[in-house]
C-alpha cells in the first residue's frame, strides 16, 4: 500500500495521531508525514485536522476499501465467480481501465473498485460525480455464452440486485427505469452497462455500479439531478466493504439467475419497487419526447408506455415522472 494511504488507514477511525506516532509507525520523518498529509488534502480532498499538542485527525472516519475484507463477506459460492479484485486508489472511470482489460483478455468475473475517479462515466454521456472515499464505484466483467443482442434485459436484471442487497440499508427504495436506485424520488445509485466486442459474438459485458453512500453537499452540489446518500436514506453509517461485498454477491446471483432462466424471474421483485409504475411519465428520446402512463416493463425489459389507450413499449430514452402543473 502507498504511504499516502497507509497514513489514511492509520488515521481511518477518526481519533487524534501525533505526528511522532505516525511517524514511528510508518518509519518515515515528521516532514514526510507533514508532506503526504497535505497530499491527503489537496490530492484527495480529503479533510484533516491539525491541532497544535494532539496531532492530526480526520474530520469524519473514512474506511478504506479492502479486498480481504469484502472477499470474506461473500459467500464460497459466489466467490467461485470471482477472477479478480482490483481495488484502485484514482482511476479515470472503473467501467473505462475494465473494458481496456477486456480487450486484452481479461476473465469474465474480473472485478474493480476505485476510491476516486476522475471521469467517471453516467447514462447518456453524462458524469458521475465520484469523489475520494466516502462512495463506491464498482465494475464487474462478465462473459456470457448469450449473444451480446440476448442481454437486453440485463440493466433490470442488476438494477433488481443492487436494489436487493442496499435494502439492507433503507427502507423504501425504489429503481426507475431503465436502472436507477432512488429514495424519495431522490437518486441513490446508477448502472451503466458497457458491451465489449461483436453484438452477435458472445456477450462480454462490463457492469459499472456507483452507489452514493455518504457525500457533502459540497461535492454533490455537481450533481445535475436530486440526489441523496445511503447514510442519508438509512440513518446510519455504513461499512463501505460490507457494501460492496452485499452488491457483488446479490450481482452474481442475479446473473447466474437471468443465465438460467432469463428475465421472467425477476419480474415481480422489480414491479415491487417500479416508481413509474401507473404514473404520468415522460420519455425523452432523440427523435421527440413521449407523454403517457407507465404500466411496467414487458419481458425484454422495455418500457411500457400507455397513451391513448394504446400500450407500446420503449427500449431506450430517459423517463422521468412528469410534473403536474
Ligand atoms: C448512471 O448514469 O446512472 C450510471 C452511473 C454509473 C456509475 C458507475 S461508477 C463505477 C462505474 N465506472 C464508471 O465510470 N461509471 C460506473
Amino acid at each position: 500500500m502507498a504511504l499516502d494511504m497507509q497514513l489514511l488507514q492509520c488515521l481511518s477511525n477518526g481519533h487524534f495521531c501525533s505526528g511522532e506516532y505516525l511517524a514511528n509507525t510508518l518509519g518515515v520523518s515528521r516532514t514526510t508525514v507533514w508532506k503526504e498529509i497535505q497530499k491527503l488534502r489537496q490530492q484527495y480532498s480529503v479533510e484533516v485536522q491539525s491541532v497544535k499538542g494532539r496531532g492530526y485527525r480526520l474530520s469524519q472516519p473514512l474506511e478504506l476499501l479492502e479486498s480481504e475484507k469484502i472477499l470474506a463477506n461473500i459467500s464460497a459460492q459466489s466467490r467461485t465467480q470471482i477472477a479478480g479484485m482490483d481495488i484502485l486508489t484514482v482511476v479515470d472511470s472503473t467501467n473505462r481501465y475494465l473494458m481496456a482489460a477486456a480487450s486484452q483478455g481479461a476473465p469474465g468475473g474480473q472485478l474493480v473498485l476505485a476510491e476516486q475517479q476522475t471521469e467517471g462515466r453516467g447514462r447518456l454521456g453524462r458524469t458521475w460525480v465520484s469523489p475520494f472515499g466516502c462512495n463506491l464505484y464498482c465494475s464487474l466483467l462478465w462473459r456470457f455464452n448469450l449473444a451480446a443482442t440476448g442481454l437486453s434485459g440485463l440493466g433490470i436484471v442488476i438494477a433488481v440486485a443492487l436494489s436487493r442487497a442496499m435494502s439492507v440499508y433503507a427502507e423504501g427504495l425504489k429503481i426507475k427505469w431503465p436502472n436507477d436506485v432512488l429514495w424519495q424520488n431522490k437518486k441513490l445509485a446508477g448502472i451503466l452497462l458497457e458491451m465489449q466486442g461483436e453484438a452477435n459474438g458472445p456477450g462480454a459485458v462490463v457492469i459499472g455500479i456507483g452507489v452514493n453512500v455518504r457525500m457533502s453537499d459540497v461535492t454533490g452540489r455537481g450533481i445535475d439531478q436530486p440526489w441523496t446518500d445511503l447514510y442519508t436514506s438509512g440513518g446510519k453509517s455504513i461499512s463501505r466493504n460490507e457494501l460492496a461485498a452485499n452488491i457483488i454477491e446479490q450481482v452474481i446471483l442475479a446473473i447466474q439467475m437471468f443465465e438460467k432462466h432469463g428475465l421472467s424471474e425477476f419480474i415481480d421483485s422489480w414491479s415491487e419497487r417500479d416508481l413509474l409504475n401507473g404514473q404520468p411519465v415522460e420519455i425523452n428520446q432523440s427523435s421527440g419526447k413521449i407523454s403517457g402512463i407507465a404500466r411496467g416493463i414487458d419481458d425484454t425489459g422495455a418500457l411500457r408506455v400507455e397513451s391513448e389507450g394504446i400500450v407500446k413499449s420503449y427500449m431506450a430514452g430517459e423517463a422521468s415522472l412528469k410534473k403536474h402543473n
